[in-house]
């Protein structure tokens, strides 16, 4: 989907991953604070994507659509430049884009530890290299990983996962370093447990949400709509003197 009438007043925020779960709260999130919002994930998606970008346009913003695999370099170029050309800018990006699939590390095949940082690391490390020459021109940009608290913690059975996310939490620390002179910020989102396909999948029984229930500060797990409040305050003037951070939200159930 796309349209035309580009407003320059109004700001981009590109997300992946926008299909369901956390990506398309987010989605629909952006464009209730007003944004416009360029919309990414696996072909395989397009019907759901469809959908997501049908529900910003019922909101009375403007949504762009593309189908985007984080892991393929040349699918990123090709994508980022039809995206500017479409929607004109990009304030905002937000990887968000993912996959876990558990396994003891003593049990772990070599593809399954490639195909976890082909998209969960080289995947926000192509985006933010496709992107942020873009924001950094303009000398204005806002980059928000959604890492994981499994990142700080490290989990049985995720442990290829959990090696993701801390190396996500340390390209946002680098690429903050590296780009904060020329205005842009990187931050991390290090969710909790979020009652996502991927949250259930990963608890796998009621038993296990109970017990997760319990021992959260909060008495709950997340919904996808709990991480809209932090990436929007990421993406905002209210966090100019941000960068380089990583922010838990869990409900409680980790505190470092
Ligand atoms: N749900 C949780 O409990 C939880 C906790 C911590 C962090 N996270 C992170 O939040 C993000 C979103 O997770 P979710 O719970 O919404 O999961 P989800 O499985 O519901 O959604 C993940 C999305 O990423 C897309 N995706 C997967 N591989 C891709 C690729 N190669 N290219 C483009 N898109 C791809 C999927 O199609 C899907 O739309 C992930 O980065 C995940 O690691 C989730």
């Amino acid at each position: 989907m796309s349209t035309t009438n580009h407003d320059t007043t109004r700001q981009v925020a590109l997300i992946t991953g926008a299909s369901r779960g956390i990506g398309q709260a987010l989605a629909l999130g952006f464009a209730d604070a007003g944004y416009d919002v360029i919309v990414t994930d696996l072909p395989q998606t397009e019907t759901e994507l469809r959908k997501t970008a049908e529900m910003i346009g019922l909101r009375d913003r403007k949504a762009w659509l593309y189908t985007l695999d984080v892991s393929k370099r040349e699918q990123i170029d090709a994508t980022v430049q039809r995206a500017l050309a479409d929607a004109g800018r990009i304030d905002v990006l937000v990887n968000n884009a993912g996959i876990l699939k558990p396994s003891l590390l003593q049990d772990l095949d070599e593809k399954t530890w490639d195909a976890h940082f082909d998209v969960n690391v080289k995947g926000v490390l192509m985006m933010c290299q496709a992107i942020m020459p873009h924001m950094r021109t303009r000398r204005s940009g806002r980059v928000i990983n959604i890492a994981s608290i499994a990142g700080r913690q490290g989990v049985a059975t995720q442990g290829h996962y959990a090696a993701t996310k801390s190396a996500v939490i340390t390209l946002t620390r680098v690429l903050a370093q590296e780009a904060g002179m020329d205005g842009v910020t990187v931050n991390a989102i290090c969710p909790g447990i979020i009652l996502t396909e991927m949250g259930r999948n990963n608890l796998g029984s009621e038993e296990a949400v109970r017990h997760w229930e319990e021992v959260a500060a909060l008495k709950r797990l997340g919904k996808p709509e709990d991480i809209v409040g932090p990436a929007l305050f990421f993406a905002s003037e209210q966090s100019a003197f941000v960068t380089g951070q990583a922010l838990n939200v869990c409900g409680g159930i980790y505190f470092h």
